[in-house]
């Protein structure tokens, strides 16, 4: 891959460099790789064992990423970006599957930038006053995440967002992500049950206070308010 761009860069020489950089950077991205987890696989113990998130990220993320790249391979997707690839799937029914793992894939290295350890505490300035209009308080905002995640029927993920107005707590089902309705994510907490089922079966409240209360990542959160592209991030 990587001679295939070093090719490409010298045959359209110096006249065209800007071109030659956006090839050399779409190929650098495919295959997709699996991100690596910001953090050691035992840091957010005991909320999120070190057996879950070894299965979670090594399994469950890299089977999404794994797909997307055989559903790729030779498409027009292939030079792609996973947001660019899921906006351009979302509601396409003869590009579901690419949707879901491209989605997938996307949701989740968003989600571990989500969480960090010895989180939690308070955002800065700037983003608690965001949230303070949007929702009164960092405690409402948490109140409402963990009514979303309590009350959100199978799997999914609960996002902070951000309409360009204030922001707000949605909910998507299975792959579906606020990107695709415009919204700007800020932070994630995934509802599926392989997220925590290993450690609080079917629990689910537990585990999401458990984030709440110790692994928010409100520096993540705020870049992503300030329009840090996520997808630099993850
Ligand atoms: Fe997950």
């Amino acid at each position: 891959m990587i001679a295939a761009v070093n090719d490409a860069a010298a045959m359209t020489g110096t006249g065209d460099r800007m071109n030659a950089q956006a090839q050399q950077i779409a190929s650098a991205m495919h295959p997709f790789a699996l991100p690596p987890l910001p953090y050691p696989d035992n840091s957010l113990e005991p909320v999120i064992s070190a057996r879950t998130l070894k299965l979670h990220h090594g399994v469950h993320h890299q089977g999404y990423v794994d797909k997307v790249n055989e559903l790729v391979a030779g498409t027009s997707f292939a030079q792609q970006s996973l947001r660019q690839i899921l906006l351009a799937t979302a509601a396409q029914p003869e590009h579901t599957a690419l949707f879901e793992n491209a989605a997938q894939a996307w949701n989740h290295a968003f989600y571990w930038h989500s969480l960090r350890p010895r989180g939690g505490g308070l955002p800065a300035p700037a983003l608690e006053a965001q949230i303070a209009a949007s929702f009164g308080g960092v405690g409402a905002l948490k109140e409402a995440l963990a009514g979303a995640a309590k009350s959100l029927f199978g799997s999914g993920w609960v996002w902070l967002v951000s309409d360009g107005a204030r922001l707000r707590v949605v909910s998507t089902h299975n792959a579906d992500n606020p990107l695709v309705d415009q919204y700007t994510p800020l932070l994630v907490i995934d509802v599926w049950e392989h997220a925590y089922y290993l450690d609080v079966q079917n629990r689910r409240p537990e585990y999401v206070q458990g984030i709440l209360e110790n692994f928010i990542n409100w520096e993540f959160a705020a870049a992503n308010a300030r329009g840090v592209h996520a997808d630099e991030l993850a």
